[in-house]
């Protein structure tokens, strides 16, 4: 297991997209998709803030939060990472993308990087996803990445694990 802090921040390379550290000079873009503990961020302050506390999980060995940059336009179009469970061997994927780059395939791409790099390089075990019953968009993301639903959860929530991951 090779868990966070890297010497460098893992910077994943694809076709379209590119996954890298997100920078102050991001966070004004990411204001509306910016999250922490479930509350969403309505300011730039409280944006840079939560970046933050996900700076620090990042340091603490708990979290990897990448920025997802469509390498076309070098637009940065949301976020992705592991926010849970890498101590265990174990990594909760999470995801979001910004409104206008919904519908293109750019989540897709950037999930295959980040599992690839949760396999292979943190050598995680299992990685999972939870999101709600009714998050039609989400579920058909996961389950074309090839994972399949394990668990109902209270509060309306499914939980999703990666089938190849086991
Ligand atoms: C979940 C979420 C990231 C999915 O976004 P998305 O745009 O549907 O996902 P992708 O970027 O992979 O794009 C897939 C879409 O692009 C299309 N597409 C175009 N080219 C594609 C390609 N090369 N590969 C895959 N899909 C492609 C697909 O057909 C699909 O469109 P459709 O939904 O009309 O069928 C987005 O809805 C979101 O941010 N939701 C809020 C946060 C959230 O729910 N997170 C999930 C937590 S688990």
């Amino acid at each position: 297991m090779k868990l966070p802090p890297y010497d460098n921040f893992p910077t994943l390379s694809g076709d379209k997209i590119t996954l890298r550290q997100i920078l102050p000079t991001d966070i004004q873009d990411l204001i509306e998709i910016s999250f922490y503990d479930a509350i969403q961020a309505t300011t730039v302050e409280q944006a840079a803030e939560m970046q933050d506390k996900i700076n620090q999980d990042y340091r603490d060995g708990n979290s990897i939060h990448w920025g997802i940059i469509e390498n076309a336009t070098n637009r940065i179009s949301g976020t992705c990472g592991y926010y849970r469970g890498l101590e265990k061997g174990e990594g909760e994927l999470g995801c979001v993308l910004l409104p206008q780059f919904k519908g293109l395939g750019i989540m897709t791409d950037a999930m295959r990087l980040a599992i690839d790099f949760g396999l292979n390089h943190i050598g995680l075990k299992r990685i999972w996803a939870v999101t709600t019953r009714k998050n039609d968009k989400a579920i058909q993301l996961l389950e074309r990445l090839g994972f399949i639903k394990i668990a109902d959860l209270p509060d309306d929530e499914v939980e999703y694990e990666l089938k190849t991951a086991r």
